[in-house]
């Protein structure tokens, strides 16, 4: 939860007293006041430090750490161990937000045994806040009930569940026609019963992400489900324009950094080759 104070967080002056750290409560308490719920991807510590200094109230440590930092086609080669890594190190950067870690593949999917332990190995291994977990299959329900009992908060994610590409199909918008909706609630209704705190919808069609909402008093963290989410989640590389290879209908881009990187290291070779850097300036 808490990490390392190596600069101001949340726009907190250098040497004021730590921010208190958001829980999953308060997570539940934003819903019953109305605030919405403001949630980025991280994978490292300065990247952790950034967003949390941009006063976010979440920070996930998704496997989506898969497609963005490894360079694979899917989330399901991540390991456990590369996850607890990846959390380590934005907890180190994170003072206020929830810290929330994806559970990788396998991990939680098999027996609810496998889900407590590698819930409880991500908390104390790293410092973070709270396990995801995606889907509402019978033993992930369990696992997810089994680990909230040890005393982990559990964040559900269901429509798009990108674990399951392979089946879905990857980035297909999930709960169109009138069953696969009711389910979609149904399975929200149930993650609810085994305890989850919050509820990731991913890619439904905004109406149903809207029913979903109503249905449950967790809130729902919308990422291409509209507006009717009780939050909203985006993966913060694809958000900042790094990751501009990548175009879906639902992202906003708040920044256009690839083409700042590009120019940047451009500039500095165009330097380098000339014989204008390093200057006085940078020299001892
Ligand atoms: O892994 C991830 O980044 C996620 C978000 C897309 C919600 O699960």
């Amino acid at each position: 939860m808490s990490g390392t104070p190596s600069s101001t967080a949340s726009g907190s002056a250098p040497g004021a007293a730590a921010p208190r750290p958001l829980s999953a409560r308060d997570f539940v308490a934003k819903k019953r006041s109305g605030e919405r719920l403001v949630v980025v991807t991280a994978y490292d510590a300065l990247f952790g430090r950034l967003v949390d200094d941009g006063g976010v109230d979440g920070v996930l440590v998704g496997d989506s750490v898969a497609n963005v930092v490894q360079g694979r086609a899917g989330t399901i080669g991540v390991t456990l161990d590369e996850m607890i890594y990846h959390a380590s190190a934005v907890c180190r950067g994170v003072r206020r937000a929830l810290v929330v870690v994806d559970l990788p593949f396998l991990t939680y999917q098999v027996t609810a045994d496998d889900a407590v332990r590698a819930s409880g190995r991500v908390m104390q291994a790293s410092g973070a806040g709270a396990v995801k977990m995606e889907g509402a299959g019978a033993v992930v329900l369990d696992g997810m009930r089994r680990t909230v009992d040890i005393g982990v908060p559990v964040m559900a994610h269901l429509g798009h569940t990108p674990q399951a590409s392979a089946v879905q199909g990857a980035g297909r918008v999930q709960g169109r026609d009138a069953a696969a909706a009711a389910r979609i609630v149904d399975d929200a209704r149930r993650a609810e019963d085994a305890g989850a705190f919050a509820v990731v919808l991913e890619l439904v069609p905004a109406e149903l992400a809207a029913r979903v909402t109503e249905a449950v008093a967790i809130p729902t963290i919308g990422i291409g489900a509209g507006v009717r989410c009780d939050g909203q989640v985006l993966v913060l590389q694809d958000m900042l324009g790094l990751n501009d290879g990548f175009a879906p209908k639902f992202l906003k881009r708040y920044a256009q950094m690839a083409d700042e990187v590009r120019g940047a290291v451009r500039r500095f070779g165009e330097d380098v080759r000339a014989g204008a850097y390093p200057e006085a300036a940078h020299s001892f």
